[in-house]
């Protein structure tokens, strides 16, 4: 009759692509039973936005297949995303697992559209995500999500973060007097308001919190660095060369800020004919591709130009809520996979990384 450890033995055989280890000694599996030839348990993934996830099940599936014995194998599948940073550091914000702060070099190249459509297309796959708006000189997420002005509740000492579309969400624009004045806020005004936000905000428990910063490599990424444990940089760009010369300084940047890079996405990346159905490069092509290669960071995904996107963004109605199917959505799906599958990989180093220190100890 098969046993507990002719279960784990087979299932140690399923390789996950991004952690490269096996699911076993990554404590994938969760309450096995193995009871007169029948087999129960849970197969745990460390992030429901795997791009993985359907090629792990399908492993388990045939490694439990070549168990002869099993009568009857019943597989729940969960998951559990993975703290991607020091929580242990930071208890002000210890209920968040993951913060992904977004960069580029300059303005205009669509980093708040990819921050909100890659916040919606996490939150579709179940995760928890939130959203914070720390482009304090240019708060456009109200916008974008169609919010208006949201009041900000206050619960306690607290401020509680609004609702759209599953999200939470917090920005300056929502202090609609303020706006007008940020612009002559200085450093240390710009660094207390983003920290309050960070950490006097009641964020609840989220798997992962969106940051849109401000453009280049001012104050608030700074603050924000310095600040609280964050998981990683994700870095947008468009094909010009411009912009991407300046994306590279602020990888420079971040890079001796020690702050770890999740990655880069290149939005506008080719425009699909409706006509012909054939992809032009209208800005050039690879330049984030070249960027990735030369800092050795990921390359997450490209989104295409669209009029769709840019509508969506302009009258606050995002593709990602509007038209989930598109090509544009899939786009965007597919690289908020791919920023969750690094997310995924930074955790388990940094899991890793501690269990090393402990035992070196
Ligand atoms: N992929 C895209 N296709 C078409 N228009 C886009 C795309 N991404 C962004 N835009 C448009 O470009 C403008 C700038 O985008 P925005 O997200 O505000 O950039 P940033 O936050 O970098 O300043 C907006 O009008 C937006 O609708
Ligand atoms: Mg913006």
């Amino acid at each position: 009759m098969v046993g507990v450890d002719q279960v784990l033995s087979q299932l140690s055989t399923v390789i996950d692509p991004d952690l490269k280890k096996d699911i076993v000694s990554m404590g994938m599996i969760k309450d096995l039973e193995v009871n007169d030839g029948n087999v129960k348990f849970t197969l745990e993934l460390t992030t429901p936005a795997c791009p993985f996830n359907e090629d792990i099940e399908r492993d388990v599936r045939t490694a439990m297949a070549q168990l002869k014995d099993v009568k009857k194998f019943d597989l729940s599948v969960t998951a559990k995303v993975q703290e991607g940073r020091d929580l242990s550091a930071d208890e002000a914000l210890s209920t968040v697992k993951n913060i992904i702060a977004v960069a580029s070099g300059k303005g205009g190249v669509g980093k708040t559209t990819v921050a909100v459509n890659l916040a919606l297309a996490l939150a579709k796959t179940g995760a928890k995500v939130g959203l914070l708006d720390a482009d304090i000189y240019g708060p456009s997420v109200p916008l974008m999500l169609g919010m208006g002005k949201a009041a900000l509740q206050v619960d306690g000492n607290k401020l509680q973060p609004a609702d759209s579309h599953g999200l939470k969400v917090v920005s300056f624009g929502f202090f609609a007097e303020q706006e007008q004045q940020a612009a002559i806020y200085r450093g240390p005004i710009i660094s207390g308001i983003l920290k309050q936000f960070l950490v006097d905000t009641n964020w609840s428990d989220l798997d992962y919190l969106i940051v849109d910063l401000p453009p280049g490599t001012g104050d608030i990424p700074l603050t924000l660095a310095q600040t609280i444990p964050i998981t990683g940089i994700l870095v947008v760009t468009t094909p010009q060369d411009v912009a991407s010369s300046i994306a590279m300084k602020a990888i420079g940047m971040f890079t001796k800020l020690n702050v770890p890079l999740i990655g880069i996405v290149e939005n506008m990346s080719y425009f699909k004919c409706p006509d012909c159905n054939k992809e032009h490069h209208i800005f050039g092509q690879g330049g984030a591709k070249k960027i990735s290669e030369k800092f050795n960071i990921p390359f997450l995904g490209e989104i295409p130009l669209s009029t769709g996107i840019m509508e969506g963004s302009d009258t606050g109605k995002p593709v990602l809520v509007t038209d989930s199917q598109s090509v544009n959505s899939e786009a965007f799906m597919t690289a908020a996979k791919n920023i969750a599958a690094q997310c995924s990989i930074i955790a388990a180093k940094m899991k890793e990384e501690i269990s090393a220190e402990a035992t070196t100890k």
